[in-house]
Order: structure tokens, then C-alpha cells, then sequence
């Protein structure tokens, strides 16, 4: 298996074309089962999770181009161009609405197939997605909106069974707290059922709005895009379309950390300011300055040494989980102390044990982690543990002195598109090594 090796220490200096973003893609890719139309994707990021996707589509029976094996149009483009990744993907002839469990497993965001196969089929069979590493991650509320839109669902031999012979129907869903994944699959279900759905508590990530834009271009009616409250009026079909997915606003701000923790410039090619303002806020605190240009976002640091600014996770537009170990690195090296509290996801600290055996000083308590600012970080062989972490110890890896090796990083190819190719490109010195060949 892979590691990646950094030298740390140079400061970075550069330009990086930010690419789709992953947790876009994922339900833009679903949502070609609501119609047999053909739906083109373009701006697609080269990501094993995208490749696991259009796997279980391919199962279902949906036409996928480029080919499920080898997907050949994720060919990167120069790195300092957007990229232009496209994928068409076809469900005209569906032989299956069951979602097995070898795939489902590798990937949670997979039973995003569910509400599109359902609103369409009136049938839908998606194995549990079971535990992950970031906590038990239930998907209790998914199957509450869809049972309020009249599906009838049983859970049998680890498998969701869900069934709406006589199609969804119209109803209003409140969640209870806010779920990315459980807006995504109600809204998806609800532009096919019967009558005028509403949903309150809609999460508001960017990411829903750019479905919620791709269902308006499929022909669904669609109120309220950006807001928690999503006004649904079901239409008998959708059509086919094309669509180009939004930048990865978690992936900026990776790399504006980068930047700050190394003391360095880049120019994040494509990324959308707008998108990250409360981690900008914070990161400006921290001695980060983040700016809008007509080309993207250019991450500056100030000079002298980062500052210990507190942050706690929220849905957006609070600062994001899918953030907070890449900010925990930053804090490890900064002036002070910082409290950083996780309020989305049980037990997404485990980045804390491998950034201390890099000599950060991290102490845990439930969901809070004090982080008392070091001089230096100093390389360390470590151990990535799921997407987000893996990442962080990337940063902290680029500002430590010596040596860092990172194993099990078949994490970071799920959602960081070509990351060694970008950050070589801002002068690290980084590099994928075969382990132990
Ligand atoms: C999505 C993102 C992930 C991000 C997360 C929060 C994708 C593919 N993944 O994940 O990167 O970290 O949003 O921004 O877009 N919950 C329940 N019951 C449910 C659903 C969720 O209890 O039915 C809980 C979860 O365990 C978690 C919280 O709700 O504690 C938020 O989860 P959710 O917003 O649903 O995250 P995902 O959609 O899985």
C-alpha cells in the first residue's frame, strides 16, 4: 500500500486549480436515476469515491461514460486550469434497485441512491451502511422523510427495504436537526411525488444548492434554494441535462491552510469566497488573510507567527467538521491556546493521537480539544484514519521539521483530487512512495 513522504519546511508558494466538489458530485451523480434522459456532469473531480459511485450506478444498470473500469475522462487537466472532468450518465434501462452491500459499505454517501430509485421505480433495496470511523452515523432521519412520503420501509438481513407502489406523495418533513445527506435524499424523492412537498431544517450546504440547481435544470420545482426551507412541487417526469459541479469549498480550505502553515502564498484557481466565510473569518483571526479575486481566492498569511483562535464545528454556514482537523494542525503550531469543539460527529478526533506523535500538545475531553500552540512540529511516521485526518497530518507534515510518512492513504484518494500533484506544484516536496516494495 501507498504512503506519501513530505520534507517539511518549505514555504509554499503557487497556484491551484480547485476542483468539483466531491460531496456535490456524489448526489449529482444519484440524481441521474430520477430520469432516463441522459444527465452530463462536467467539473467532475478524479476521486476513488466518484469511481465507487458510478461502480454501484453501473450496477443498476445505468450507462455510464466514460466506462465504470476505467473512467478515462478523469484525465487531469494542467494543474493550473480547472479542471473540465465529465461524466454522462445514463439510467434508461434500470435492471436493479438494489444497492449490495460490497459496494454500499466502501462508501455511506452510496445510499444517496435511495430516494432518486424509489421516487422513480417505487421500489428500492440499499444495504445499512453500517458504522464508519467518524462515529455510527445513523440514517434514521433519511428513512423518517421518506416514510412521511408515504414509502413503507422494513430493515431485513442488513438491507433497507423500501417500497411506494403507487408512487411518493407530497408531505411536509421537519428534521429534527440538520442532515446534508437526509435533505439530499428527501429532496431527491420529492421532485417526483405527488403534489407540493415542504422541507424544514434543510441543511444548507452549498452542495444542496448546487443539486437543488441540477433537479431545476432536470425539470423539478424547486423554492427556496439556499435556505432551510425547500418548497417542492412534484412533476410526473424529469428530463435530461447538463450541469457543471461547484468547487470544493472544503478543498480551498485545505489549501489556504497550507498556505498559512507554512507561510506561504496560493492562489486557489476557481474556488468561491462566499462559500467559506466563517472559516475565512476565523483564519483571518488566526493571521490568514483569505481574498476574493476575480479568478478565485488568494490565501496570505500575515507575518510572524499564527494566532490561537477557538472554533466549533456547525452546519453551514458555521465552520465546517469536514474542516476541523486541517484547523487543529494550524492551531498545533500557533501562539496560545485553542479550544476546538466538534459538534457534528462523535469520535472525529483521531487525527489527535498521530499530530501528538508530530510533538502537538492536544488534550480531549468529549467533544472539545485544547490545543496549546508548539514552536515546531518535527516529522513522524504517522498513520492516516479517515479523510479529513489523513489530510491534516499532510499540513502538519508540510510545516514539521524532517521527515513525515503518512500510511493508509487510500483515504486522501477519496476526496483529495491529485493532492500531491497540486502541492508539489506550490514548491512542497512531497511524493508517493510504494510501501515497502
Ligand atoms: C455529509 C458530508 C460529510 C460532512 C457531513 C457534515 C457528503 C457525501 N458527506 O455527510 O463530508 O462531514 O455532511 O457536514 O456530503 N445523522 C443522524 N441520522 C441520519 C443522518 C445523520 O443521526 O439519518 C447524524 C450524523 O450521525 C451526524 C449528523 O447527523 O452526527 C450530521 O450528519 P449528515 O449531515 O447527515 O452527514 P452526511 O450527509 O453523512
Amino acid at each position: 500500500m501507498d504512503k506519501i513522504r513530505i520534507h517539511g519546511g518549505a514555504s509554499l508558494a503557487g497556484t491551484i486549480a480547485v476542483s468539483g466538489a466531491k460531496n456535490a458530485a456524489l448526489p449529482l451523480m444519484a440524481a441521474c436515476l430520477l430520469t432516463s434522459d441522459r444527465l452530463t456532469l462536467t467539473n467532475v473531480p478524479t476521486l476513488a469515491d466518484i469511481t465507487t459511485l458510478a461502480r454501484l450506478l453501473a450496477e443498476l444498470g445505468v450507462e455510464v461514460d466514460p466506462g465504470a473500469s476505467d473512467l478515462p475522462a478523469f484525465q487531469p487537466n494542467s494543474i493550473d486550469r480547472p479542471l473540465q472532468g465529465k461524466l454522462a450518465l445514463t439510467a434508461a434501462d434500470i435492471s436493479s434497485t438494489t444497492a449490495p452491500y460490497d459496494l454500499v459499505r466502501k462508501m455511506r454517501a452510496s445510499v444517496l441512491v435511495l430516494g432518486p430509485l424509489l421516487a422513480r421505480f417505487g421500489r428500492a433495496r440499499v444495504s445499512l451502511p453500517g458504522g464508519c470511523a467518524i462515529g455510527p452515523r445513523p440514517v434514521d432521519l433519511h428513512l423518517k422523510a421518506l416514510t412521511a412520503l408515504g414509502a413503507t420501509i422494513e430493515l431485513a438481513d442488513g438491507y433497507i427495504e423500501a417500497t411506494a407502489p403507487q408512487g411518493l406523495r407530497a408531505t411536509t418533513i421537519r428534521f429534527p436537526f440538520v442532515s446534508v445527506g437526509a435533505t439530499e435524499n428527501a429532496l431527491m424523492a420529492t421532485t417526483l411525488a405527488y403534489g407540493t412537498s415542504i422541507i424544514e431544517n434543510a441543511a444548507r450546504e452549498p452542495e444542496i444548492g448546487d443539486l437543488a440547481r441540477c433537479l431545476v435544470a432536470m425539470g423539478a420545482d424547486i423554492e427556496g434554494i439556499g435556505s432551510d426551507r425547500l418548497i417542492v412541487r412534484g412533476v410526473a417526469t424529469l428530463h435530461g441535462a447538463t450541469y457543471a459541479i461547484v468547487p470544493d469549498r472544503i478543498e480551498t480550505g485545505t489549501y489556504a491552510m497550507a498556505a498559512g502553515i507554512t507561510g506561504g502564498t496560493i492562489e486557489l484557481l476557481g474556488a468561491t469566497l462566499d462559500h467559506i466565510l466563517v472559516p475565512a473569518q476565523l483564519l483571518a483571526k488566526a493571521g490568514v488573510e483569505l481574498a476574493g479575486t476575480n479568478r478565485g481566492v488568494t490565501a496570505r498569511p500575515h507575518n510572524g507567527r499564527l494566532k490561537s483562535v477557538d472554533a466549533d464545528t456547525q452546519p453551514y454556514p458555521g465552520f465546517p467538521t469536514d474542516l476541523q482537523a486541517q484547523f487543529m494542525a494550524l492551531m498545533a503550531v500557533a501562539d496560545g491556546r485553542s479550544i476546538i469543539t466538534e459538534n457534528i460527529f462523535e469520535n472525529r478526533f483521531m487525527h489527535v493521537p498521530e499530530l501528538a506523535r508530530m510533538g502537538a500538545r492536544i488534550t480531549v475531553k468529549g467533544a472539545t480539544a485544547v490545543v496549546t500552540g508548539t514552536d515546531e512540529l518535527i516529522g513522524a511516521p504517522v498513520m492516516a484514519t479517515d479523510l479529513r485526518a489523513s489530510v491534516s497530518l499532510v499540513l502538519a507534515g508540510l510545516a514539521a521539521r524532517g521527515t513525515t510518512t503518512i500510511s493508509r492513504i487510500y483515504h486522501l484518494d477519496r476526496g483529495y483530487d491529485r493532492l500531491v500533484e497540486k502541492l508539489v506544484a506550490c514548491g512542497a516536496t512531497i511524493d508517493r512512495i510504494e510501501d515497502n516494495p
